[in-house]
Formats: structure tokens, sequence, C-alpha cells
């Protein structure tokens, strides 16, 4: 049992390194399987789902090295393999990403349904539809999705809808080596797309992106390996920063190079905090007291990040007033709210919608992280909370966060973490 113990009350004072995009990463290990060559990444976080990606891709037969805690080397000469067995797929949603690079390179792959949050039904339709105009046979046995390209696998025009952020990777990979031209309307506008769509390119790939949803790929004969830094991880800014926000406490991070916070910024001023983004780092400092949030609806990009959605959550819970979520991403991603109340917040949901009656303080409680984020606002909640709280399952928040417990410490807060 990974459990994190923390005692609450503590104001976060000091600096963070950001750590890499999880979500930039993920795509880009799966990318590196249409590659002949050397990639070198750096900027990579300490993740159990990035190794969880590198047992994938030493299983497929690429050779993957880390060199020192952020950079990976992986060496890409061809798949030996284009099965990937349960056991390595079910631990992450990410691993989905191999479907499309797989079938790129070797024009077959069978993989298991992927693993990844329990955050409602995560249906693989837009994937498997927009493959299928690809020219990919597919059948789904025994959960297992078996694919072929009888004809070899030519360009389409596919217009999503919904912008699936796997699925427009998916289709990415599998474009940049088709035959033809693709072309994806309403695809999804993520800026850790971008960072893939940036690293094939530098591998050679012809890709551009209009930025509104619209990418087009034109297929190459082969891809080449390259030197790449991931983009640094908003959602973990988020996180850090609400909390510094939820304890009163003022923190700075840095390494944010080329995080767009305006996004969610506004949402920290509106609690009566100050945030000032310098470009290399971001500062925020909160205020007397945590004023609440009237609406916060999730959206796809540039709207309110669902990943942001539970960490903000744990800050308002003591907010001087109501705040209103809507969660229009996942149909069951507020498996969080249970462990906020049994801290003593004040939320009743109703579909997908979120009441939050703030209360004067949380109290600390046995809880269990139900997924990533969910465990990360769970360790919110218990910065600001009276007492001590423990948090099991604390694999689900290392999926995402790197060294979660040391990175609090080094700014103030009482956690450690308990086998
Ligand atoms: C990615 O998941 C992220 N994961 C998620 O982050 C993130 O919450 C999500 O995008 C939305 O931004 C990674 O990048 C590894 P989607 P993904 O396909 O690709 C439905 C985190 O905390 N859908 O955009 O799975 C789906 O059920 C994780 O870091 C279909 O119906 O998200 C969901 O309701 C959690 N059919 C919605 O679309 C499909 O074929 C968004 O899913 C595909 C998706």
């Amino acid at each position: 049992m990974n459990k994190l113990v923390i005692n609450g009350g503590k104001k976060l004072s000091g600096e963070i390194k950001l750590q890499g995009a999880k979500n930039s990463i993920l795509p880009i290990l799966s990318a590196t399987v249409l590659t002949n060559g050397e990639t070198v990444l750096e900027n990579c976080p300490d993740l159990s789902d990035v190794y969880a990606s590198c047992r994938i891709l030493t299983h497929i037969g690429l050779k993957v090295c880390r060199e020192n805690p952020d950079i990976i080397v992986i060496s890409g000469t061809g798949a030996k393999t284009s099965e990937i067995p349960d056991s390595l797929m079910s631990c992450m949603r990410s691993s989905v990403n191999f479907l499309g690079s797989l079938i790129g390179r070797c024009g077959e792959c069978s993989i298991s349904f992927p693993g990844g949050c329990q955050l409602g039904p995560r249906p693989l339709d837009i994937h498997l539809s927009a493959l299928r105009s690809m020219g990919v046979s597919i059948s789904e046995e025994h959960g297992y999705i078996k694919c072929t390209v009888p004809h070899g696998i030519h360009g389409a025009k596919i217009t999503l809808p919904f912008p699936s952020v796997g699925a427009t990777e998916n289709i990415i990979l599998a474009a940049v080596l088709a035959d033809g031209e693709t072309e994806i309307i309403n695809a999804a506008r993520e800026p850790e797309i971008n960072d893939l769509i940036l690293y094939l390119k530098k591998c050679g790939a012809r890709i551009q992106s209009s930025g509104g949803g619209n990418i087009f790929v034109e297929g190459v004969s082969s891809l080449s390996g390259t030197d790449f830094r991931i983009m640094p991880d908003r959602i973990a800014a988020a996180t850090y920063m609400a909390a510094a926000a939820a304890t009163g406490g003022a923190v700075q991070l840095n390494c944010t190079e080329g995080i767009d916070t305006d996004l969610f910024t506004v949402y920290f001023e509106q609690m009566g905090c100050r945030v000032y983004n310098s470009g290399k780092s971001v500062f925020i400092k909160s205020g007397k007291s945590i004023k609440p949030v009237k609406s916060l609806k999730t959206m796809p990009y540039p709207g309110f990040p669902t990943d942001m959605q539970a960490v903000f959550m744990s800050v308002l819970c003591c907010a001087s007033g109501t705040s209103v979520f809507e969660e229009n991403i996942f149909e069951d991603r507020y498996r969080h709210v249970d462990a906020l109340n049994r801290m003593g917040a004040d939320i009743k949901v109703y579909g997908k919608i979120a009441v939050v009656e703030g209360v004067e303080r949380l109290y600390g409680a046995e809880v269990s992280a139900t997924d990533l984020r969910g465990g990360a606002a769970m360790v919110i909640a218990a910065l600001s909370a009276d007492g001590k709280t423990t948090v099991s399952e604390a694999g689900h928040i290392d999926r995402g966060y790197e060294k979660i417990e040391q990175i609090l410490s080094s700014v103030g807060a009482d956690i450690i973490r308990k086998s």
C-alpha cells in the first residue's frame, strides 16, 4: 500500500522546478516507433506512466535508456513485434497511442483495450472510425483490437464528432507515413498535441496545423530520430498553484517557458490570488481568504481543462461562498467528491454539475485516491486541513506527478510517503 501522510496547516512558500508534461511525452514516446535512428528526449518527467511506455517500447523492440532522471534515449530501428499484451497495455490510457504508431510503422497491430483513470466509459469509437477511413481493417475480439491494412494505409479527410485528444494523436501517428494526404477537421487543440507535431516535424514529417482545429498531414516515406525537449506540464503547474492558494502561501514555479497560464490564471485571480507569469517562471500569492468562483465549466482546449477540475475544487471547498462546476468532458469525473466531503467539505453532485458550498475549514481524514487528478485534489485538501490525512492508493498520483511529496516538502508541507 503506497500512501501519503499529510499534516495540514502549513503555508507553502518557496520555489518549485516544474516537471515536463506527462500528456506530451506519452504520445511522443509512442511516436518513436515510427522513426529510424536515435531520439534524445530532454525534460522527461519521472512518472510511472513514462516507465510503462518505455516498457512497451522495449517489448516492441526499440532500445530505450534513461541516461539520467530527465533524459531518455530511444533508438528506433523498426518494430520486432506489433502485438502488445494486456499486462503492458492496461497500465494507462495513453498506451492507445501505440495503435496509431504501430499501424503507421508495421501496417498491423494487436493491442488490448487500454487502462488508465476510471473517469466513466472511455470508448475508442472515434479512434477506430477514423482509422477505418484510412484503410485500416479492425476487429475487436476477446478484449483485443486487431488491425491490418490489406491495401496499405492511405490518407483521408476526417471530421471528428468530438475533438478527442487521443483520437487526434492516433490519426496523426497513422498518417505521417501513410500514402497521400490526411486532413483532420475539428481536431483537438491541446498544447501537448502541438508538442507531438513539433517532434514529428523535427523527424521529417510534413504536418501543418491551423491552430483552429484543422490539421493537415502529407505522408512521407520515412522519419529520422531527433533531439527534443518536452514542454512543461501545465496541469502540474495548476496543481502546485492550487496548493499554494489552498494553504494561503506564495510559490514560484520555475521552468514554465511556453505554458499559456492565462486560461486558468483568471480563476486563481477570481479566488483572490495574485499571479505573475514572467515567461520563465510563474509566481502565485494567495489572498487573505479564498473567494468563490461562480462557474467553472470544463471544455476542450482552449476552454477550462477537465484535468484541472478536481484540483480547483479542492481549493474552493473553503471559499467564502458557493462555486459551481460543470464537467463536460468525462461522464464520471467527480469520484474525488466523497473524499473531500469526508474531510468536511460541502459538495453536492447533480449529474455533471457539482455545487461547492464553502466551509470554514477541512479536517484530516483517511481517504483513498480514485484517479490521478482526484488524488492530487485530496493532497491539496489535506495540506489546508486541520490535522492528519492519509491518502492511500498514491500510485494513482505517481502516474502524473513527479515525486510529489519531495516537491511539496521543499516548499514547507508536512508530507511523507509510507509504503
Ligand atoms: C487525454 O485523454 C488526456 N490523457 C486526459 O488526461 C485528458 O483529461 C483528456 O485528454 C481530455 O483533455 C492523455 O493525454 C494521456 P479524449 P483522452 O479522447 O485522449 C470521449 C490526465 O489526468 N471519447 O479527449 O482519453 C471520452 O470518453 C488524463 O492527465 C469518446 O467518446 O481524452 C471522453 O468523455 C485524464 N470516444 C471525451 O471523449 C473516443 O473514441 C474526451 O476524451 C474517444 C474519446
